[in-house]
């Protein structure tokens, strides 16, 4: 079971979501893998993704769906990965583990991209106040990562 978190709940963690998915499918393992997202903030609670992210999706062969829903407490007990776009997330995601276990659910995305070995900065931008640009960056680094969590965790 892995979730995906982002803040809003409607750019970045629904992509990676929905690319996860399509992953997951077309190695034939969409009945051993449950996929979902949520968002650590509250504002956009039932709305669809943004347009601008699903649009970029789907150009790129991806569909993206689901309403938005606030991370809850039960996520950790329910989750067996948590995955956080950036350290703002991250940080946020650790406070609000109700323990160390839940708190060792806890990890950066990018983390899981063999190309980001190393690197110093793991976030996978926020995209909702930037350009249509800021939406293929996050496609481009949510698939790699994403094909790498697939490596591991099959
Ligand atoms: P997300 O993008 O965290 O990738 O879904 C955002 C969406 C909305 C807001 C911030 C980030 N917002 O402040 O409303």
């Amino acid at each position: 079971m892995l979730l995906f978190v982002c803040l809003g709940n409607i750019c970045r963690s629904p992509t990676a979501e929905g690319v996860m998915r399509r992953l997951v499918a077309d190695a034939g393992l969409d009945d051993r893998i449950a996929i979902d997202s949520a968002g650590t903030g509250g504002w956009h609670v039932g709305a669809p993704p943004d347009e601008r992210a699903t649009e970029t999706a789907r150009r790129r062969g991806t569909t993206l769906e689901g309403a938005a829903r606030r991370v809850a407490p039960e996520d950790f007990e329910a989750f067996d990965l948590i995955l956080a776009m950036d350290r703002e997330n991250l940080d946020d995601l650790r406070a609000l583990a109700p323990d160390e276990e839940a708190r060792a659910k806890v990890r950066l995305l990018r983390e899981y991209d063999p190309a980001s070995k190393g690197a110093p900065d793991l976030d996978v931008p926020d995209p909702y106040y930037g350009g249509p640009t800021g939406f293929d960056v996050v496609l481009d680094q949510v698939e790699a990562a994403c094909r790498g969590l697939l490596d591991d965790v099959r």
